[in-house]
């Protein structure tokens, strides 16, 4: 026993000068796992309880937890000083509170994703539904059921990124149209955004994947002055309250008759030609100018003279926003609507398109080429 005790006090007087002189967390660890983890000294002690005489045991197991206890005191206050000791030496570091701090990047919604929730709720706020439809479609939805036969030319301007046979990345948003008139009977008043694909060399004003808002009104008696009218309020509220909007005569085989649509360029006022003297208070047409400047009423073709013109529209003082027409016939006759019934019209805008002069952006690709900077200006 005496031996055992005098282990004890040696392992015990080795333990404090070790734990003393421990500088740091991680060093104070390897001095409690030296001395009383499962391989360390004070087992090692233990383990010769078994060579004493039975009485003695009790008595020498007690004297080891005792120490142990002392021990484990020991390690916690020696712990708590050494984390003061942290905290004393961080508090002391200098902070310079005048430093600029690291601002958090914000982010915000993409301007082409804010042109179609815009534009959604106009639509939405006059009764529209959205409806949102797949990009790989069959050719039956993109063409065939649009009163665009396999063997048409105009199939050629469609042309898109084929998955097999029959598949292709929908070239417009027009399949919408069918699934939509296949699931409902009329009244229809839907909006469908969503992108679309193009075989198209991409430059300022082409990207071969691009968005599109769809648009389709069918009910009785509907006629092109409710496309013209909800599709200037479109444009007022996308560009402002003087907006105007312009038909021009077009060619879609799955409405007729059909017209390309302009509004006013934004930027010029639809004045067009900014060269210095009189012409520029001329808006193009012919149209009536208000003491805003803004054109009231607009006729005929844009203005010819405007090589010298704004950089948004060219000079025309015209934006094209797209295609638009009275829903052809044969497209109801597929869908099972009686055309002497029904009649509706249908848009197709480019939602790029319209950001260019929403954010006076002058090149297309400034929309998808991911530069903070550029989105940060239109958040
Ligand atoms: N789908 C046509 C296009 O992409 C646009 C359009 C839609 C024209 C609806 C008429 C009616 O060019």
């Amino acid at each position: 026993m005496a031996k055992l005790t005098e282990m004890l006090a040696d392992v015990q007087r080795r333990f404090a000068a070790d734990a003393d002189a421990a500088e740091s967390e991680h060093a104070l660890e390897s001095v409690r796992i030296a001395y009383l983890g499962r391989n360390g000294e004070v087992t090692l002690v233990r383990r010769t309880i078994g060579t004493l005489p039975e009485s003695e045991r009790p008595g020498a197991g007690k004297a080891i937890n005792d120490a142990v206890g002392a021990m484990e005191a020991r390690l916690e206050a020696a712990r708590g000083k050494l984390e003061s000791r942290r905290f004393d030496a961080e508090l002391a570091a200098s902070i310079d509170v005048t430093f600029p701090a690291i601002a958090p990047q914000v982010g915000s919604i993409h301007p082409v994703r804010r042109i179609i929730e815009q534009s959604c709720d106009y639509f939405t706020r006059h009764g529209f539904a959205v409806v949102v439809g797949p990009e790989a479609e069959p050719d039956y939805y993109n063409f065939d059921a649009l009163n665009i036969p396999a063997d048409h030319p105009a199939r050629e301007s469609f042309d898109s990124f084929w998955l097999n046979d029959s598949l292709l990345l929908r070239p417009h948003t027009s399949p919408m149209q069918i699934r939509t008139m296949q699931q409902h009977r009329p009244p229809i008043a839907i909006v469908a955004p969503g992108k679309c694909f193009r075989r198209d060399a991409v430059d300022a004003r082409h990207l071969f994947q691009f968005h599109q808002i769809e648009g389709l009104l069918v009910a009785q008696g509907i006629h092109l002055g409710h496309l013209k009218g909800m599709l200037t309020g479109l444009c007022r509220e996308l560009f402002g309250a003087d907006q105007v909007v312009r038909f021009r005569p077009s060619y879609f085989p799955f409405t007729e008759p059909s017209a390309e649509v302009d509004t006013t360029c934004p930027k010029c006022k639809g004045r067009g030609p900014t060269s210095p003297g009189a012409q520029a208070a001329q808006p193009p047409g012919g149209a009536q100018v208000r003491s805003t400047g803004v054109p009231v009423k607009t006729t005929g073709v844009p203005d010819a003279r405007s090589a010298l013109g704004c950089n948004m529209c060219g000079g025309s003082g015209w934006i094209e926003l797209g295609g638009s027409g009275m829903v052809h016939p044969n497209v109801l006759r597929e869908v099972g609507y009686d055309p002497d019934v029904y009649s509706g019209w249908a848009f197709g805008f480019g939602v790029e398109r319209l950001g260019l002069p929403r954010y006076e952006v002058d090149d297309i690709r400034r929309f998808i080429d991911s530069d903070p900077d550029f989105l940060e200006q239109l958040s």
